[in-house]
Order: structure tokens, then sequence, then C-alpha cells
């Protein structure tokens, strides 16, 4: 994540939460290698906007401009003491995403990562710092790396099925935003959304897929994607029904035809 514009930068810098001291320096560190690249990544990571600081990942004093004292406990990651080891990164991470820490505990891969070290870790699949979730095009190469003949884990065609999957999560998670720009829509205009409940009945569906996902179930996952998409299609066809019966308001009365916009 290289070749960010001056004004990117300069606007994440100054976002930079106060008494950050750890963001403070190493931002004037010399940007190349990994300990330069990684504060970059930072800067346009999730994480990053977010403004969490360094020290929820790593540890350390982060109110301390002395970097022996700012270091206190952070370690490498190659270190296994490191709270962003492999094998730790789940309990790291997991502080704040309790939910996919229960669900990964659960998984073969936990198993395998704590015993023998092997199992993909929060950072397999969500690169550095969990800046990004990895494209359904990417998946299968990131299962394949273990999943192969000859691998450290057998190859059972999971790959394939998860890319393909993935796909499916992608899709469904672009309809419920559709359906939520919808029912932004529809109050502006004064629409009442028949069962518009059924909206947050499809996030608590979606959520549960991200936790079946991470316990690696496919079933699951697809039976919880498809009930949510069934969810929203319903309610899209009831919301479409009603608008007809109804008086459009004067501004959707204009292009009865049109499409509705899908968002601001
Ligand atoms: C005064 C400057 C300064 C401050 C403050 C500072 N660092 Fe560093 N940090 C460095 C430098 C320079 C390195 C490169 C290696 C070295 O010289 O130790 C580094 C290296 C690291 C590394 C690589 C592993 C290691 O131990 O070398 C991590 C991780 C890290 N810093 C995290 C943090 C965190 C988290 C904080 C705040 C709690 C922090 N740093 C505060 C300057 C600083
Ligand atoms: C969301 C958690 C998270 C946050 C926030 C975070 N890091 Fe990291 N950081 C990691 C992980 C995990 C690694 C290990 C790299 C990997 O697995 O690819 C890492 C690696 C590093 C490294 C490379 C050396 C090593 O230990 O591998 C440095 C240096 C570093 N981080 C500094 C920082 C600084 C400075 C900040 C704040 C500007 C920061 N990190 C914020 C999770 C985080
Ligand atoms: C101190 C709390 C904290 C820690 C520790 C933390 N995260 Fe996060 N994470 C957040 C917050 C806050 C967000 C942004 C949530 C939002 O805006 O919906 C986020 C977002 C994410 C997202 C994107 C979710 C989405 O809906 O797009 C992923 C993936 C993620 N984190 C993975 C990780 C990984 C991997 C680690 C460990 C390396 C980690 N997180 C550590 C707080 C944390
Ligand atoms: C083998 C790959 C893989 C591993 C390992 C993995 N994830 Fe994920 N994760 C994904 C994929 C793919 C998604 C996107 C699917 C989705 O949104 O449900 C995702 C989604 C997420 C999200 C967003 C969930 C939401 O509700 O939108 C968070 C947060 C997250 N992962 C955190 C973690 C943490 C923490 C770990 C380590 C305990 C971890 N992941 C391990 C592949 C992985
Ligand atoms: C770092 C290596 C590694 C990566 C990357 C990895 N796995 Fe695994 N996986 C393992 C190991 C080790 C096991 C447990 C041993 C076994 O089942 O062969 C396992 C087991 C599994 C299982 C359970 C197998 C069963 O038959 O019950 C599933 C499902 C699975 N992985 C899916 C995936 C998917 C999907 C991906 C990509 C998103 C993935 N794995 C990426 C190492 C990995």
């Amino acid at each position: 994540m290289i070749g960010l514009t001056a004004g990117l930068l300069a606007l994440v810098a100054s976002a930079a939460p106060r008494g950050e001291t750890c963001y403070k320096c190493h931002a004037a560190l010399p940007r190349e290698g990994a300990i330069g690249e990684h504060v970059s990544e930072y800067e346009v990571s999730i994480h990053g906007r977010a403004k969490l600081g360094c020290d929820l990942c790593h540890g350390g004093d982060s109110t301390s401009n002395e970097k022996t004292i700012a270091h206190k406990g952070v370690l490498f990651s190659s270190d296994e003491r490191s709270t962003v080891n492999a094998k730790h990164q789940p309990e790291t991470c997991g502080g704040c995403h309790p939910n996919v820490l229960e669900a990964f505990k659960r998984s073969k891969h936990s198993q395998a990562l704590v015993t023998a070290g092997i199992g993909p870790t929060c950072t397999t699949c969500h690169t550095a710092m969990g800046s990004g979730i990895l494209k359904a095009e990417e998946v299968a190469a990131t299962c394949k790396a273990c999943h192969k003949p000859g691998g450290v884990a057998k190859d059972s065609g999971q790959a394939l099925y998860a890319a393909r999957l993935l796909v499916e999560v992608t899709s469904t998670q672009r309809a419920i935003r559709l359906a939520e720009a919808l029912v932004k829509y529809s109050e502006k205009c004064n629409v009442k959304i028949p069962g518009s409940n059924r909206l947050t009945e499809a996030r608590a569906l979606f959520g549960g897929a991200a936790e079946s996902w991470h316990m690696f179930d496919p079933s699951r996952t697809r039976e919880s994607i498809n009930n949510a998409l069934k969810l929203v299609d319903e309610m899209r066809l009831d919301l479409e029904a009603d608008r007809q019966g109804k008086q459009p308001p004067a501004k959707a009365e204009k292009h009865p035809a049109k499409k509705q916009p899908a968002g601001p």
C-alpha cells in the first residue's frame, strides 16, 4: 500500500490520535522495509482510520516519547511471546472481535495453530493488521498454499468451494446495503416499509455467516447467507407492491418507471 497521495497522508496524519507517541515517532521513520511499510499500511487500514492506537495490538507504553520506555513489552512478531505472533493474534484481535474469536476457536484451524503452529492465523487472510479482507480471487490461492497435495493440510476441494462461497457472501452484503438504502429512501418519502424488521433479521443472519465462516463451516455459512438474501428479497418485493398501491410522493411520481437510486 504505497503510493498514497500527499493529501491523503496529510489528512491521516492530522487525524492521529492524541497522545499517540508510537504513531508520532514511527510516522517520521523511513517508510521502506518491514518497519516503515507497516506504518503506511496502518494509515490506510480500517484500524488506522478508526484511530486505534498501535499499543492496542502491540502493547507498550503509548504515553512515552522515549523509545526504550515506549517499547516495554513490544516484541517482534516472530518472537513467540509477542502479542502479534501468529499463535497469539487470535486473542489479540479477538479482544475486539469476540464473536469471530469464539467461532475461530472451534475450528480445525485453531487446533492446528495451537498444537502444531501450522494453521492460518488472522493476518494470513486479513493482511498485516487486518487492513483488508481477501478478495474472492485471492481466497483460493490462500487456501491452496496449505491445502494441496503434499501440503500441510489435505486437499479436499475446500479452496475452490471457499472462493465460490465468498463471491456469494460479497453479493449478499451488497444486497443488504441496497436494502438499507431503499429503506432510507422510503423513509424520506414517507413510505412505510412493511415488515422492515426483516432487514434487522437479515443483518443478524449475515453476522452469523461471518461466524460460521470463521469456523470454516461452509454449509452453515451458505444457509445463513441464503436466508438473509431471502429476507431482503421479500422485503424489496413487499416494498414495491406497497409503493404501487399508494399515492407515490411528488418526487418519485415524475419518474415512476425509473429504478430507485442505490444510495447517497
Ligand atoms: C521515539 C521513537 C519511537 C517510539 C516512541 C516508538 N517506537 Fe517503535 N520503533 C522505533 C524505531 C526506531 C524502531 C526500529 C528498531 C529499533 O531501533 O529498535 C522501532 C521498532 C518497533 C517495532 C519492531 C519490533 C522491535 O521491537 O523493534 C515495533 C513492533 C514497534 N516499534 C512498535 C512500537 C509501539 C507499539 C510503540 C508505542 C507503544 C512504539 N513503537 C513507540 C521508534 C519508536
Ligand atoms: C490491528 C492490530 C495492529 C495495529 C493497530 C498495529 N499493528 Fe503493527 N503489526 C500487527 C501485526 C499482526 C504484525 C505482524 C505482521 C504480520 O503478521 O504480517 C505487525 C507488525 C508490525 C511491525 C513489523 C515488525 C514485526 O513485529 O513484525 C512494526 C514495526 C509494527 N507492527 C509497528 C506498528 C505501529 C508503529 C503501529 C501504529 C502506527 C502498529 N504497528 C499498529 C498488528 C497491528
Ligand atoms: C482495539 C480493538 C481492535 C483490535 C485489537 C483489532 N480490531 Fe479489527 N476492528 C476494530 C474496529 C473498531 C474496526 C472497525 C469496525 C467498523 O468500522 O465497522 C475493525 C475492523 C476490522 C475488520 C473489517 C471488518 C469489516 O466489517 O470490514 C477486520 C477484517 C478486522 N478488524 C480484523 C482484525 C484483525 C485481523 C486484528 C488483529 C491483527 C484486529 N482486527 C484487531 C477494532 C479492533
Ligand atoms: C482462512 C481465512 C481467514 C482467517 C484465518 C480469518 N479470517 Fe476473518 N474473514 C475472512 C473472510 C474471507 C472474511 C469475509 C467474509 C465475511 O465478511 O463474512 C472475514 C471476515 C472477518 C471480519 C468481518 C466480519 C463481519 O462481521 O463483517 C472480521 C472482524 C474478521 N474476519 C476477523 C478475523 C480475526 C480476528 C481472525 C483471527 C481469529 C480471522 N478473521 C481469521 C477470512 C479469514
Ligand atoms: C497455513 C495453512 C492453512 C491455510 C492457509 C488454510 N488452512 Fe485449512 N487447514 C489447515 C490445517 C493444518 C488443517 C487441519 C488438518 C487437516 O484437516 O488437514 C486445516 C483444516 C481445514 C478444514 C477442516 C478440514 C476437514 O476436513 O474437516 C477446512 C474446512 C479448511 N481447513 C478450510 C480452509 C479454507 C477454506 C482455507 C482458505 C480460506 C484454508 N483452510 C486455509 C491449514 C491451513
